[in-house]
């Protein structure tokens, strides 16, 4: 008999999962493994490099305009045709070859507000929620839950305005030619006076986005509630199924990083979900098949490899197939060493990125199509777009020798596929829209925090507006509100979060009763609504806690000529009776009988 069996995993499946091996020895582990080289790099990088950019930059636009003004006073005295044409040529080349520059320069300041800001906010008014709700001496239905989690995000928001202006107060402007004058350069007086204006830049837009998110805040009145009952089954139209969380792995005894040994192993619960969701198919026939990521556990060649072998065996669910990226899919940097930093230009972050491109176009690519961010209209399916020139060379380039044109290639697909659309199938019906609602990230601390882009944000504002009469299914991977209880923990609700939550949902109320928002994530089963807005959470077919695992959602829709689109019917399905399946085999019988 041996003393040990190795399918039943060891130690080292328990490395990265703090129900295995607790999070004291987790963070220890974390720090002796950690690369502090590699993080002192990346800071620099992103945050040092952009912040000294941000704060030259007022004194190269008070140079150019003394320049300028210097020019027109010139003008002024000898106003001929000649020199009105040189003032012309000087205002009008900076603005028309520097437009290039200056939104790279608006990249630069929004990826710090993104990195910097919004954190900090998130943090604070989840902070004061968390507070709010422990404040003794009242009853907690859903609406007082929303009331004081709303008065803490206005208290959050004045907090922070407050900060940022006192920030900007106290820090001295420094302008002129010392910044920019090469001749005469003084490296650490130019980086302290640049960081000075960046601080004081960054006071100033904290204050501003303040007062925007306060703004939102007041306008939102409506609590966020459990879906009420079902309105008129017999009723419905489309039967959708969805599920979330399927954390493929790529060993067939491989464990999750999240549980280790004290979770599933193998891929047999999500074998069993497709299995028992082809048989619900096969006698009610289902539309769509919806998947709102975390689809494999760190988005490793292997794993996706297995997701796609699994689901060939399926081929009428395959087929009506949808799925968003989640954060273990793109930015789980190494799944057995939560410890080791990334750099922005690393090849694995670009690999994984590329193969969910290459899943996504072959489950779906004819039918996913690109947004024209200049019309707003539908552009090229996702396919197509692929291969477009020489991109699937580019591509193949990086998949085979990790190249960096590739690398470069596959940051502008990206950038430039999200918001996917699905369009209705048939007249009547509904269309799907898929986004990216992964903050990027270079950590496993920051893996699972969530923002959706302002170029998404607009892209989805115009097929919202473009299309008046039809309803769609808004995919994406992190929850755009917080569920109405209390108790939950705060790790989850700053580390798990939709950074511009608000963002997205006034992107989306307008046109609430003709959208429904699907996400996963936070591997919880609830149903609700904020105003007309309905949001479906579906939990993990593979991990979260044991009410919620193993289970799968089948919602059912009416859609009405309009374009208006009610849920009238959901079904949850559970699937795994045990989570310690393993591939097969009964974990338990196979100990008591070694
Ligand atoms: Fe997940
Ligand atoms: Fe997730």
């Amino acid at each position: 008999m041996p003393i040990w069996d190795f399918r039943f995993g060891d130690a080292d499946d328990n490395r990265t999962s703090p129900y295995g091996t607790g999070w004291k020895s987790l963070i220890f582990a974390n720090v002796l493994e950690f690369s502090y080289l590699k993080a002192a790099l990346a800071f620099l990088i992103l945050i040092v490099i952009p912040a000294l950019l941000v704060g030259v930059a007022p004194s190269i636009i008070l140079t150019y305009s003394r320049h300028t003004l210097g020019t027109v006073a010139s003008v002024g005295r000898k106003p001929t045709l000649f020199l009105l044409l040189v003032l012309a040529v000087l205002i009008v080349l900076p603005l028309w070859g520097g437009r290039r520059f200056l939104s790279i320069g608006l990249d630069i300041f929004r990826h710090l507000h993104y990195t910097l800001v919004f954190p900090i906010f998130v943090a604070l008014r989840e902070v004061l929620r968390t507070v709010s709700e422990r404040l003794p001496g009242m009853t907690f239905t859903q609406e007082h839950i929303h009331r004081r989690r709303r008065i803490a995000t206005v208290f959050a928001a004045l907090l922070l305005g407050v900060a940022g202006l006192a920030l900007a107060m106290s820090v001295e402007l420094s302008v002129g030619l010392k910044l920019v004058d090469a001749g005469r350069v003084a490296p650490w007086a130019v980086a302290r006076a640049a960081l000075g204006n960046a601080a004081m830049v960054f006071g100033f837009s904290t204050a501003a986005s303040s007062a925007i998110w306060l703004w939102r805040e007041l306008r939102v009145v409506e609590p966020v509630l459990d879906w009420p009952q079902p309105l008129q089954p017999a009723a419905s139209l489309f039967r959708v199924a969805h599920l979330s969380d399927l954390h493929v792995v790529g060993e067939r005894y491989g464990y999750r990083m999240e549980t280790g040994t004290q979770g599933p192993q193998g891929n047999k619960c999500v074998f069993d979900a497709m299995e028992r969701l082809a048989a619900i198919h096969a006698s009610r026939p289902l539309h769509r098949v919806l998947v709102t990521g975390d689809i494999t556990d760190a988005g490793t060649r292997a794993e996706w490899a297995e997701f796609i072998d699994l689901i060939e065996h399926f081929p009428e669910l395959r087929s009506r197939m949808s799925l968003v990226p989640g954060n273990h899919d793109i930015n789980i940097v190494d799944r057995t060493n939560t410890a080791r930093p990334d750099l922005p230009w690393s090849v694995g972050k670009a690999l994984r990125k590329l193969r969910f491109v290459f899943a996504l176009d072959q489950i779906q690519g004819d039918r996913a199509h690109l947004v024209d961010r200049k019309s707003g209209s539908l552009g090229p399916s996702l396919s197509h777009y692929l291969r477009e020139g020489e991109r699937p060379k580019l591509l193949r380039a990086l998949a085979e020798y990790g190249s960096v044109r590739g690398r470069l290639e596959i940051a502008k697909v990206w950038e430039a596929m999200f918001p996917l659309v699905e369009p209705a199938i048939e007249e009547q019906g509904y269309g799907v829209i898929l986004l990216d609602s992964n903050a990027p990230s270079n950590h496993s601390l920051t893996n699972a925090i969530g923002v959706v882009s302002p170029t998404q944000l607009r892209a989805l504002r115009s097929v919202l507006n473009g299309s008046r009469k039809s309803a769609w299914l808004i995919l994406l991977h992190h929850q755009v509100v917080e569920y109405p209880v209390v108790g939950i923990r705060l790790q989850d609700r700053i580390g798990l979060a939709l950074m511009n939550a608000l963002d997205l949902l006034a992107a989306i109320t307008p046109h609430a009763g003709r959208t429904v928002i699907l996400h996963g994530h936070r591997h919880v089963d609830w149903v609700g609504i904020t105003g007309k807005t309905v949001l479906c959470s579906a939990p993990s077919v593979t991990l979260g806690m044991q009410e919620y695992r193993g289970r799968f959602s089948i919602h059912e829709f009416r859609v009405s000529p309009t374009g208006g689109i009610q849920i009238t019917a959901n079904e949850r399905v559970k699937v795994s009776p045990t989570i310690r399946s393993l591939d097969g085999l009964d974990r338990d019988r196979i100990q008591e009988s070694a």
